[in-house]
């Protein structure tokens, strides 16, 4: 059957029956079929609305998904708008993998190996700036150069034994002020991370700290380091090839935390620990190989998505760790999901007959109850939360702060799936209310409940896990994609923008804006009032 055939008789039945997920849960099988196990992590899908024949039709929805994963991995061009392979696996990967004849990995396990020299280096104090031992590291970069490593430095902050690593990304330079503030130029390392090195946030920052740096040291260019494919690009603006880590056109910029873009990460923990990140994300990709769709962790994902958001029509899904340190990870998933399936073509370059990725979003819980939880609680359209919460935290004297993290977690979920009627709220209100009040005030405090979550759990958030947690979704972006039909690696939707900034560069200065559209013309011309 067609996907979106499949989709729209699905929807029909969901919509005819209208299930309430507490009965579904009585069904004895549910908790085997719906809950999946890869390695150390456990993923329970029983609290979505999808009954036992759908849950069969679904997995048959992703029949095609092994001949395309299997593509992915052997090195075949499946990026097929931009006419490339796409090879992150390899990154993190062992066995040979051909391109066009010739096997990746010894350059693979080269990059990885000059990573691990430089960055020994740096940790050493053998590498050193021009005051003394890198006492700081900034990472200038944007998007994938930017989002993998900001959000896994923060994640694995407590294996961090090495320099502080810094961000840069935006081009508002309150970015470049705020993050410089307090830095001694003579003991910071700046990593320029492009993948083009032709990003011009990138680059009118790096020209930026090279100035900052040059107001301090002899030989501003002596302190940077290059992360990018461009190595023509690098030497132009002057860094030493012997500090420039390049990498494929077969590594999205999405997903290329795993090689070069991932230095600052291999500073900050250290090469062992990065190995560790690379083992846990090829475990998970051997699982998402070999395990049969129906226990596969990325397919389980990827149909929980589908069906949420395809058969059900919810607009948006919330990623809420339960996990502090995944503070970035909701905005690292934005790009990874957005920028990958947020098309409107196939890769056969038709209109996408139904609707593709949903709208990602989050905050780590528990802050996300006292802020946004009352709209996904009561509000009107249903948001599928994705929780994901560890068994321990790092914290060894305050195990009381995991126990009521963990607790909120399941509590949230728990709330989400039961709700509250109308008589068991004014049974909480009864001894304060009577008569037509107590209904009105009742009426507030009703939770109509039924709504879809699943839950991510995992021993313990380690550079392994990590990795693991990073190919998971990695894969469940691939997953659905293949099933929508598109094309999850290219991302033509961000280029108009950039053409238009570039264009509106000049008119900013005051050059004649009168090809622009009344409204530009209206905000560009106050905007140029206001600054004089
Ligand atoms: O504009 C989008 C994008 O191309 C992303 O896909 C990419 O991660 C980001 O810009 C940064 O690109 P680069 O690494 O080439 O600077």
């Amino acid at each position: 059957m067609d996907f979106w055939q499949g989709i729209e008789a699905l929807k029909a039945r969901w919509t005819a029956r209208a299930p309430r997920i507490t009965d579904l849960l009585g069904d004895g099988d549910r908790n085997a079929a719906l809950t999946g196990v890869a390695g150390s992590f456990v993923f329970d899908m029983t609290k979505t609305s999808i009954a036992a024949d759908d849950w069969a039709e679904l997995l048959a929805l992703a029949a095609d998904v092994p001949a395309r994963r299997d593509a992915m991995f052997t090195g075949a061009r499946i990026n097929e708008t931009e006419d490339r392979a796409v090879l992150h696996t390899a990154l993190r990967g062992t066995d040979p993998v051909m391109v066009d004849g010739v096997d990746v990995m010894p350059g693979v396990h080269d990059t990885l190996a000059r990573m691990r020299a430089f960055a020994d280096e740096v940790r050493g104090g053998r590498f050193t700036g021009q005051g003394g031992t890198i006492t700081d590291v900034v990472n200038i970069g944007i998007g994938g150069s930017d989002l993998g490593p900001a959000m896994a430095v923060l994640a694995l902050a407590p294996f961090h034994d090495g320099p502080r690593c810094h961000f840069v990304s935006n081009v508002d330079g309150a970015d470049w002020a705020e993050t410089s503030k307090g830095l001694d130029p003579a003991t910071t390392l700046v990593i320029v991370a492009s993948k083009t090195f032709t990003t011009i946030e990138t680059l009118t920052n790096a020209k930026t700290a090279r100035d900052w740096m040059g107001g301090s040291v002899s030989d501003p260019a002596a302190q940077f380091a290059a992360l990018s494919t461009a190595d023509d690009k690098t030497r132009d603006f002057g860094i030493d090839p012997s500090r420039v880590l390049g990498f494929e056109d077969w590594v999205g910029g999405r997903y290329s935390v795993w090689g070069p873009i991932g230095l600052s990460l291999m500073i900050a923990i250290g090469p062992d620990r990065f190995d560790d990140f690379l083992r846990g994300a090829r475990e998970m990709d051997s699982h998402f190989r070999t395990a049969p769709l129906a226990e596969n962790l990325p397919v389980m994902l990827a149909l929980a998505g589908i069906w949420n958001h395809q058969v059900c029509g919810y607009p948006t899904r919330a990623v809420l760790p339960y996990d502090n340190r995944l503070a970035r990870l909701p905005a690292y998933l934005q790009q990874l999901e957005m920028e990958s399936n947020g098309k409107g073509v196939t890769m056969a370059g038709d209109a996408v007959a139904g609707v593709a990725g949903p709208v990602v979003w989050g905050e780590p819980g528990t802050n996300g109850q006292h802020a946004f939880y009352q709209l996904i609680h009561q509000g009107k359209v249903p948001v599928p939360c994705e929780f994901m919460v560890a068994a321990r935290g790092h914290e060894a004297g305050l195990d009381h702060h995991h126990r009521l993290l963990i607790a909120n977690c399941l509590a949230q979920s728990e709330a989400l799936l039961k709700g509250r009627s109308h008589a068991e709220a004014r049974a909480t209100i009864a001894d304060r209310f009577t008569g037509a009040e107590l209904e009105r005030q009742a009426a507030h405090r009703v939770f109509e409940g039924n709504r879809p979550s699943t839950t991510l759990i995992y021993p313990q958030l380690t550079p392994e896990v990590l990795g693991g947690l990073i190919a998971l979704y990695e894969h469940r972006v691939f997953a659905e994609g293949v099933m929508l039909g598109i094309n999850s690696f290219d991302q033509w939707g961000v280029e108009l923008g950039k053409e238009l900034a570039t264009s509106l560069g000049p008119l900013v200065d005051g050059a004649d804006a009168s090809g622009k559209d009344a409204s530009t013309q209206a905000l560009l011309a106050q905007l140029l009032a206001w600054r004089g």
